[in-house]
């Protein structure tokens, strides 16, 4: 590392000092300031000596099957940069024709774990050996000057530019093993609340993964009884003694239906990962899945890291509440609610499994929907985004219907134009993150509304004045 030489040389410098000219007190005092300031180039125990992590820096290892790995592929291509990304869908076999699309990662074979056992029941899956040994299948690739492994499945998105701002607050160097839990209380009760849930994403660091690979085949014979391979993984990180750090930017997604909730309140954190992208409703009303998620990447692709940020500004005259989730949706309430209520999850989804009264619990603050629409928030899609130099500008087309109760201001708003910046948090912004604020333009002419997002100013207060 160049800043060792650094140190070795000033430290030569100082000792030639002291030998020239003991009495100096000049040079004393320079050596002193010298020492002090290595000592602090020695406290900063951060990658700043490094050059900054990059999606380079990152290896991604996707766990698939060669049955379904032709359905999925088209959602990794929504985040997959070729030439840039390096990794491998995983599958039990090759199929016996090469694909050739290289806007895909490559497929490779998973070593065989024939030689396992796995007891979990009738309704488990085998392959839950073949997924844990990933770790130890891409580690052993030599892959150079890899930071960071990251584990996901083929329905998974992800959104690498925010995983590299988030994983650039932590030394690879060091052992991390950093995901999320389920959102549902059920399964991250079953399965442990330290767990990172492998279809959200996860990421080890290097120097953890190396030694994950040469202990994992221990562990996978030893929690032969457990259902998946993210409880493998968990129960041989927790044996070697390290634990999850919690990123809640990486997304589970257990639960059915409508997920506007979950993303319309997503944390000040950005965002890193969706899953289960197939079994909940597409996203943007009057789209398929894939079609919506393409128009979600259009904001994302603009600005990644203020994807899904929720803005909130107050509108005294009109006494409205304004929720801008930035790239995706906008909510007006037309009455007075304060700050914390708007961060509630509006309950709009369904329980992934049925059947126990806990089933619809979830490990956040939710809100009930009202059960007359004209009572709910009224929603604005993301329609349409563009850039230059003057900021980025998105526009948000109304969804809900009229209704007699809306006064007539809120009937003739049909769409609303959001002003920002680009994103782009410095390390201090990640380690103490702050929500931005925005102002609403007084005059609502043509149907049409602007907000401006910015930061807030020092002891500024989202409230309505
Ligand atoms: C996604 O769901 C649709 C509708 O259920 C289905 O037709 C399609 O095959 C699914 N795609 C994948 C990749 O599973
Ligand atoms: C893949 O690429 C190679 C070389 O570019 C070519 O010879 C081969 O026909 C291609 N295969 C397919 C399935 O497109
Ligand atoms: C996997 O290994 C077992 C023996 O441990 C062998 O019987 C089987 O054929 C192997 N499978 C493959 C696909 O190589
Ligand atoms: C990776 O490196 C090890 C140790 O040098 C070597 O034994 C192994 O064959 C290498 N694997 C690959 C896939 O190159
Ligand atoms: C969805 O499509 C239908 C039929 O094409 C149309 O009437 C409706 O306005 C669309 N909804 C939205 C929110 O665009
Ligand atoms: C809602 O009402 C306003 C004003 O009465 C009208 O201009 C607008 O077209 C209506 N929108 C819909 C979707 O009916």
């Amino acid at each position: 590392m160049k800043s060792q030489n650094n140190h070795s040389t000033s430290k030569s410098l100082i000792k030639l000092i002291f030998i020239s000219s003991s009495f100096c007190a000049l040079c004393i005092y320079i050596s002193m300031v010298l020492m002090t300031i290595m000592k602090y180039q020695d406290m900063r125990s951060s990658t700043q000596d490094l050059p900054p992590t990059s999606v380079e820096h990152l290896v991604f290892g996707l766990g698939s099957g060669s049955s379904v790995w032709p359905k999925r592929k088209d959602f990794v291509r929504l985040y997959w940069k070729p030439n840039k990304m390096r990794g491998c869908v995983f599958v039990g076999s090759l199929p016996k024709s090469k694909d050739n699309d290289t806007s895909i990662p490559p497929l490779c074979l998973s070593s065989n774990t024939s030689q396992f056992l796995y007891t979990w029941g009738p309704t488990g899956h085998l392959s839950a050996n073949r997924m844990t040994r990933i770790i130890k299948d891409i580690v052993d690739m030599n892959y150079s000057d890899v930071r960071w492994y990251v584990f996901g499945d083929d329905d998974t998105i992800f959104f690498p530019e925010n995983l590299v701002k988030t994983l650039s607050k932590y030394d690879h160097r060091l052992w991390y093993y950093i995901g999320a839990r389920s959102e549902n209380f059920l399964a991250s009760q079953y399965f442990s609340f330290e767990m990172a849930f492998g279809g959200g994403g996860f990421a080890i660091s290097s120097s953890l993964a190396k030694v994950l690979a040469n202990v994992v085949d221990s562990c996978i014979e030893r929690y032969h009884y457990l259902y998946g391979s993210d409880a493998r993984t968990y129960s041989c990180i927790t044996e070697l003694g390290a634990v999850l750090t919690h990123e809640p930017g990486f997304h589970q997604v257990d639960m059915l239906g409508n997920t506007f909730g979950l993303l319309a309140t997503h944390p000040v954190t950005p965002l890193l990962s969706l899953h289960h992208v197939n079994h909940t409703n597409p996203i943007f009303p009057n789209m398929t899945n894939i079609k919506a998620l393409q128009h979600l990447f259009k904001a994302a692709n603009v600005d990644s890291q203020r994807i899904l940020q929720q803005t909130v500004c107050y509108d005294k005259k009109l006494a409205w509440t304004v929720s801008v989730s930035w790239g995706y949706a906008i909510q007006i309430f037309p009455y007075n609610k304060h700050l914390p209520d708007v961060l509630r999850v509006p309950k709009t989804m369904k329980p992934w499994q049925r059947g126990n009264s806990m089933d619809t619990e979830y490990n956040f603050n939710t809100r009930p929907i009202h059960r007359d629409e004209c009572d709910r928030p009224i929603i604005f899609y993301l329609n349409s985004i563009s850039s230059g130099k003057d900021g980025i500008i998105t526009n948000y087309k109304k969804s809900t219907r009229n209704c007699s109760r809306h006064m007539p201001s809120l009937k003739k708003l049909e769409r609303i134009k959001v002003f920002s910046n680009k994103l782009d948090l410095d390390v201090n912004q990640l380690r103490s993150p702050r929500r931005h604020c925005c102002d609403i333009v007084p005059s609502i002419a043509n149907g049409l509304m602007e907000v401006g997002i910015r930061e807030c100013r020092n002891e500024e207060l989202i409230f309505m004045r």
